[in-house]
């Protein structure tokens, strides 16, 4: 691959949220997981955790907790009921489409020392898993959305699926057949980004 080549596959990666029904075969999920791991971390730690949801007893019951607390957060901030269930519908259409579903996780013991320095180095080696594992994906040929949905119900995630108590949820990450082209995208300038000093 040359440079160019490289810099365009860079830039052509989008967020996918919608997918056709075949499956993404389990050792396709394990090469992308393993080029995930590729990424760089804080110390060399590789805090990134994954739970691959495969049983679709584990699925339901993730949907179910992710609902039941998207409820509730939205109920206590006064959301009106309509409002509730739209986005409760629509965010586990999500859940239940998603033909390959992974959760990404923080070993929060997985740290050098317990300062909160760390435990941010811990989660900014995470999200470079996270984006290596898209891009691993996009290689592929298949598309990806990174969901936040996780980080607000950590505790309901964790029991849910059953997970060790140690590892933090940070967010879920969909992948599947493209079927959808992704919206045109706006872009801040670069100019108002940096600073040249
Ligand atoms: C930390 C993080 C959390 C995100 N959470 C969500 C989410 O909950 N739902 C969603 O549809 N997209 C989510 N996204 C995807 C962004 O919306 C998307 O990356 C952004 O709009 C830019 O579009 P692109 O990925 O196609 O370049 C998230 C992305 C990141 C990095």
């Amino acid at each position: 691959m040359t440079n160019t080549n490289l810099r365009d596959f860079l830039r052509s990666r989008r967020s996918i949220r919608r997918f056709k029904a075949d499956p993404v075969p389990d050792s396709v999920i394990e090469d992308l997981l393993a080029t995930a791991t590729f990424a760089p971390s804080a110390h060399n730690r590789q805090p990134w955790r994954f739970a691959v949801i495969k049983d679709p007893a584990a699925r339901q019951r993730l949907g179910a907790a992710l609902t039941s607390k998207m409820r509730a957060d939205m109920q206590a901030e006064g959301a009106p009921q309509s409002e509730i269930e739209a986005r409760v519908t629509r965010s586990l259409r999500r859940i239940d489409e998603a033909p390959a579903l992974i959760v990404l996780c923080r070993d929060v013991t997985d740290v050098r020392v317990d300062t909160p320095e760390e435990a941010i180095m811990g989660t900014q080696s995470v999200a470079a898993a996270g984006l290596q594992l898209l891009l691993a994906a996009h290689a592929e040929g298949l598309g990806a959305n990174w969901i936040c949905w996780p980080l607000y119900a950590q505790t309901e995630t964790l029991t849910a699926l059953d997970l060790p108590k140690d590892w933090e949820p940070q967010g879920m990450i969909i992948i599947g057949h493209p079927n959808e082209a992704p919206k045109e995208k706006s872009f801040k300038s670069l100019q108002n980004m940096m600073a040249i000093r």
